[in-house]
């Protein structure tokens, strides 16, 4: 028997050091002075990684966070570090289309400029339909509805602020996302899963990425999206149950470190080598295929003309 635990170990640590082998790195050394950068959730995880080196690299960070006593104390830890003072936390909830609207209105009222837009914040869904006060799937709200209104009513901001940039943080599990119904992106008609709510919102933010992309050119504001590898985060043990505690310990011995995940967020925020490009989609910090259906610019101005009806976005507030 003490050899099949051995061997098991050995294999173990085979696959966490080839994984964190290939991963990718961002090598930029590019420093952010005056620049203003929002991550969505980075109380924890990827985000909070992605804050501490934005940080490092001197742009003011607003930690765009739901829990703000979590997010606090990230923020006071990530001023501890690095020494750079500008680094404050603003409420938003992007599962709450009304807590959306508040944080835009407070960053453009408090706001001179914005240079990059991390929408990062994401859960891996629940065992059951949740629905929304706004009346949306939870999942979908807080994965694409939220990031869609906020980027929408950030936009003329960013604009403003040209170059900039907004990076979509998806998932390598939209491909197993197969078909997309744009009336039917809530669950109302087919019926709901777990692994089918989280893989059709990750779609959703590279089909986002595609449209977003298109109707930005020409205006100095580029949009990419990616997938940041399997990385041990809080994000299988939120999700619960056996299969959340089975990812979250298998991710635990075999996944990246929160440091390495962020890496492709970086390098799309900050590498002189992405300048102009858009509506790609990078793992390891190189551009890369996603699924067919992802490509589909179709169904992409589909997506966007449904998520407008979804979020009742109204002219005046995108002028
Ligand atoms: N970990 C992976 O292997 C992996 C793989 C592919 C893609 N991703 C993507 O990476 C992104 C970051 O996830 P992670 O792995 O770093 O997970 P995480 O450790 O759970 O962090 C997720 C962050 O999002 C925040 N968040 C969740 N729901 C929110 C809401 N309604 N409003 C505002 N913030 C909310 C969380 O806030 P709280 O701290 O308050 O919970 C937390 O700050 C997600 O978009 C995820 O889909 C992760």
């Amino acid at each position: 028997m003490w050899w099949i635990a051995l061997s098991l170990l050995v294999l173990i640590v085979v696959i966490r050091i080839w994984y964190r082998l290939q991963s990718g790195h961002c090598t930029s050394q590019k420093t952010l002075d005056g620049k203003t950068v929002i991550i969505t959730g980075a109380s924890a995880g990827i985000g909070k990684s992605t804050a501490f080196d934005m940080a490092r690299r001197k742009a003011r960070v607003i930690l765009a966070c739901r829990n703000l006593e979590k997010a606090q104390k990230v923020a006071d830890e990530i001023i501890r570090d690095t020494g750079n003072n500008s680094v404050i936390v603003r409420k938003l909830d992007t599962s709450d289309l009304s807590s959306v609207r508040s944080f835009a209105s407070e960053i453009i009222k408090t706001e001179d400029s914005l240079h990059i837009l991390i929408n990062n914040a994401g859960m891996a869904g629940h065992h059951k339909r949740e629905s929304t006060t706004d009346g949306l799937e939870l999942t979908m709200a807080t994965n694409h509805y939220g990031h869609f209104l906020l980027t929408n009513l950030l936009l003329n901001l960013l604009k403003k602020s040209a170059p900039s940039r907004v990076i979509n943080v998806s998932s390598k599990m939209h491909e197993y996302c197969r078909k997309l119904d744009p009336e039917d992106l809530n669950f109302e008609k087919s019926s709901y899963s777990i692994f089918e709510s989280y893989n059709r919102s990750k779609l959703c933010n590279i089909l986002f990425t595609l449209e977003l992309a298109e109707r930005l050119h020409g205006t100095g504001v580029t949009t990419n999206s990616l997938h940041p590898g399997a990385v041990d985060t809080e994000i299988a043990y939120k999700m619960g149950g056996f299969a959340g505690y089975a990812q979250a310990f298998l991710f635990k011995l075999m996944a990246k470190d929160c440091e390495l995940g962020a890496q492709t967020t970086i390098h799309l925020a900050v590498s002189d080598s992405v300048e102009g490009i858009s509506g790609k989609y990078f793992v390891d910090c190189k551009e890369t295929e996603s699924s067919k259906l992802a490509q589909h610019r179709g169904i992409a101005k589909k997506l966007w003309l449904a998520s407008e009806l979804d979020v009742k976005l109204e002219n005046e507030e995108v002028k």
